[in-house]
């Protein structure tokens, strides 16, 4: 067996250790770098103790199913978190906390909710239409990422808080523009050298906990009529419709364990892991279908035969879209919106030949397999064919699966996926059906930076759009100007 201490990686200096060769904003391609200098299991340091690289997918595999009793996430994003003066819900919660809330959550999310729930996430792709139409009409260029948060937004807002909050419409998009602050702040702070705000708040520490009480705000006023609603409606109670109002139950029944904190912090959770996740996906499924016009002629094609117009989908018609879900698995495969995790060992234990103490960071690079030609054949091209089994060069299907992780593995494994692909699903079918993509660039022109900040996003991509016209029984489509 192996001490960590024995691992190759990285020289460091005293104290601070290989914390200068990083940058915050592309952490994950530096310690990318250091799994392709040093192999799968390596060691570098950000301050005293010592953090174990894991880049092998089957021990990557092996660690995340085993939690949460050998594994949690790490005790320094609890306690920034709670700092910051976020209540921590599924994601943030360890131990037996976690075990009653994944339960609830899981029952919330599951596919047969998300399914219920399809009217209003069609009303929520019809807004992104709208709003893209009027830009198409007035040729305006796109700001992607704000545009596909405020879709993200008003589809977890409405599935799992029962309420409209509209920001497609509404330009008054105050959880919006909150929300923005407060997950970059959250990274800043978990890679700062020195905890600063603890000693001296600067304006944007102001700011963020003006962020931060806005949103508890909101939240709180969505609980309030999320009472009054149950209140009002016996029958709500025993089948409540969605994720807020099953947890307010649960929370009032005297042995659920669930507390009204626990309530208010899974909606915090829902609102940010639901949001820049997917927003961020299909910003980069965009730019990656718009620079492979036969993938997206293929993709059009499908969904032209499937539905032509966002009338048309339904829960059924979406679950047939193979080549475009084939297409959302490609994208996460190169572009993993969540490209490391961290995890702290909660006993002795070993991964591969290397003994690994409590207290142990074990930093997941989730990317590497999925970019190595050992799994995938050209595998920094953008083929969707690999995940439809049709092409025979390809690796076996559950395999690929097993390498490329987007969504995590084991029981922490995102209960968010079946929403997060019908999403997906949904506005790029929409984008597909009614637009004609003119233009998905950078500033510069150049190749979008992966910038991470709790999540991996590309920087600065404007989209121009004009609109289609689908001939009716045909396929093809025919510029409307
Ligand atoms: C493309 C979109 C998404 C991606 C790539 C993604 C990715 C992830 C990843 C990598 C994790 C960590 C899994 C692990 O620890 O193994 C996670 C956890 C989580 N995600 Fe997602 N997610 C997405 C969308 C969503 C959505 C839409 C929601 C909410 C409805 C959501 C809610 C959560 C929650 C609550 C957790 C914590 C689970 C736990 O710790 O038990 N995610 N997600």
């Amino acid at each position: 067996m192996r001490q960590i201490a024995d691992l190759p990686g990285p020289s460091g200096l005293p104290l601070i250790g290989n914390l200068l060769q990083v940058e915050r904003s592309r952490i994950h391609r530096d310690v990318e770098k250091w799994a392709r200098e040093h192999g799968p299991l390596f060691r570098f340091s950000f301050g005293r103790s010592a953090i174990l690289g894991v880049a092998d997918h089957e021990l990557l595999n092996t660690l995340l199913r085993d939690r949460p009793d050998g594994f949690r996430r790490t005790r320094y994003l609890e306690l920034i978190s709670r700092e910051m003066g976020l209540t921590p819900g599924l994601f943030g919660s360890n131990g037996d906390a976690w075990r009653r809330q994944r339960r609830m959550v899981m029952a919330g999310l599951d596919p047969n909710h998300v399914r219920e729930y399809f009217p209003s996430l069609l009303r929520v792709t019809q807004r992104l239409r709208g709003r893209w139409q009027q830009a198409a009409r007035g040729g305006h260029a796109i700001e992607l990422q704000p545009d596909l948060m405020r879709f993200t937004v008003d589809a977890i807002a409405g599935l799992a808080f029962g309420a409209d909050i509209n920001t497609l419409e509404s330009d008054a998009d105050i959880i919006q523009r909150h929300l923005d602050k407060i997950f970059p702040a959250l990274f800043k702070r978990m890679f700062s050298l020195l905890p600063v705000w603890r000693w001296r708040r600067s304006k944007a520490d102001r700011e963020l906990a003006q962020s931060v009480a806005a949103v508890n705000t909101a939240i709180a006023e969505f609980i309030v009529q999320a009472r009054a609603r149950l209140a009002a409606d016996a029958q709500r109670r025993t089948a409540p419709p969605n994720l807020l109002e099953s947890m307010i139950v649960a929370a009032d029944s005297p042995d659920s364990g669930i507390t009204d904190n626990e309530v208010a912090g899974n909606m915090m959770t829902m609102l940010l892991a639901g949001e820049d996740t997917t927003a961020n996906t299909l910003a980069w499924m965009i730019r990656l279908l718009h620079r492979h016009p036969e993938a997206l002629q293929r993709a059009r094609a499908e969904v032209l035969t499937v539905a032509g117009s966002v009338e048309q989908f339904s829960p059924e018609r979406m679950a047939s879209l193979d080549y475009l879900e084939a297409c959302a698995h490609e994208t996460m495969r190169l572009k993993p919106v969540a490209p490391f995790q961290a995890v702290e060992a909660l006993r002795d234990t070993t991964i591969g030949d290397v003994q690994v103490p409590t207290g142990t960071l074990v930093w997941c690079v989730m990317r590497a397999d999925s970019v190595s030609d050992t799994h995938f054949p050209d595998p920094m091209a953008f083929k969707p064919e690999r995940w439809l089994g049709d092409d025979a060069a390809a690796s076996p299907l559950s395999s690929a699966k097993r390498v490329s992780m987007p969504f995590g593995a084991g029981p922490r494994v995102c209960p968010g996926r079946y929403l997060a692909l019908l999403e997906i699903k949904m506005a790029m079918a929409m984008l597909l059906a009614h637009f004609e993509i003119d233009a998905v660039d950078t500033p510069d022109g150049a190749e979008p930076v992966e910038h991470m900040s709790f999540t991996m996003s590309p920087l600065g991509l404007s989209m121009r759009l004009s609109p289609v016209r689908t001939e009716p029984g045909n396929n093809s489509t025919l510029r409307s100007h």
